[in-house]
């Protein structure tokens, strides 16, 4: 398959049904016609990704999604207009013009306006919305670079557009309008803290994560690494291991007693927002080495650090 930057050649794949991974500002997603059915299980089917497991459809401006009958409520509005382009997800009611495959037969459509030039313009020339989950496997590390997008999803599709590495490194924070209060689905790129400060008021938080699926995106086993994850502390763990045998992934920390080359200190400087950006190459990094067990810092429970410690208490999950 080849990898380029042509929206053009992107955007005929695109209304030929076929598959085009396409570089946001979050992780790179698996692009299909959302308008188009078979384009959508192509998807699915790409990812062995659950049918009952709904996909978010992108497009480049509200005004699109309004005339394909979606309405974002007065908040969405408020948030959309700080946070969009950009990433945050908003779950609203759904038009009967978007299949059921892309809802999973749910009441309610998730959309989004992705923050990456490359991606704005391909969507520009579109008079459809793209449906595009994460371009990794169902349930591993989502790709945030179009390498990542080849080594594991490079056969499945027709054409990578390469956008370089994603800028937030995280996937969109996913926020629904169903009820009263608006809800966190997902932790991402956007803090609750920024949401809350601009909405005026608390939010409710995400459901707890089951096995069992209660809610679409709450699948709790998720960004699966071939090594076991321990998400804790790791001075409480790298006694029970050989230390020569263990991968660590942490905030500013580095461990003398561990080889340097195991280590994955993802801000130097205490950055959370450059924590998240380098977060799932390091975990991709850490699954490669030969090694027993990889350790995770729980991170600062504030911004970012929320999304951060979610994806790796996903990734610590036994299967
Ligand atoms: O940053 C992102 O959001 C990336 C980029 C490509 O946009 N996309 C992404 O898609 O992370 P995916 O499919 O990997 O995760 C989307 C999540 C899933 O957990 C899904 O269950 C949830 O969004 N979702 C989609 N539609 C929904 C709906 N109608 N109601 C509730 N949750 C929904
Ligand atoms: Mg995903």
């Amino acid at each position: 398959m080849p990898v380029g930057t042509d929206i053009a050649v992107a955007a005929q794949l695109l209304e030929k049904g076929e598959l085009v991974a396409i570089p946001t500002e979050t992780v790179y997603g698996l692009g299909g016609n959302a308008f188009n059915t078979e384009a959508v299980m192509k998807i699915y089917e790409a990812k062995q990704r659950p049918q009952f497991n709904p996909l978010i459809i992108h497009s480049n401006t509200l005004e699109k999604f309004e005339s394909w009958g979606i309405q974002l409520p007065v908040e969405a509005l408020r948030l959309a207009a700080v946070f969009s382009p950009g990433p945050l997800t908003y779950v609203v009611a759904r038009s009967p013009l978007i299949p059921d495959i892309v809802t999973a037969g749910n009441d309610a459509v998730a959309i989004r306006i992705p923050g990456h030039p490359l991606t704005l313009g391909l969507l520009a020339r579109l008079d459809f919305p793209v449906a595009a989950p994460s371009a990794n496997p169902s349930g591993f590390i989502s790709p945030t670079s179009a390498k990542h997008v080849e080594e594991q999803l490079g056969n499945q599709v027709a054409y990578i557009l390469d956008g370089g590495a994603c800028k937030v490194g995280i996937e969109s924070t996913i926020i629904s309008f169903l009820e009263d209060t608006p809800r966190i689905l997902r932790y991402g790129g956007i803090p609750e803290e920024e949401i809350i400060k601009l909405l005026g008021h608390p939010v409710q938080p995400p459901p707890p994560a089951s096995q069992n699926v209660i809610a679409p995106g709450m699948l709790s086993r998720h960004y699966a690494s071939k090594h076991q994850l321990i998400h804790d502390d790791p001075a409480h763990h790298l006694g029970k291991y050989n230390p020569e045998r263990i991968g660590i992934i942490s905030f500013q920390t580095t461990y003398p007693a561990i080889p340097f080359n195991n280590q994955f200190v993802l801000s130097e400087t205490g950055d959370l927002h450059e924590a998240a950006r380098k977060l799932f190459a390091a975990m991709r990094e850490a699954d490669k080495l030969d090694i027993d067990v990889i350790l995770a810092e729980r991170f600062p429970p504030r911004g970012l650090g929320n999304a951060i410690n979610d994806r790796l208490r996903r990734a610590s999950v036994a299967e």
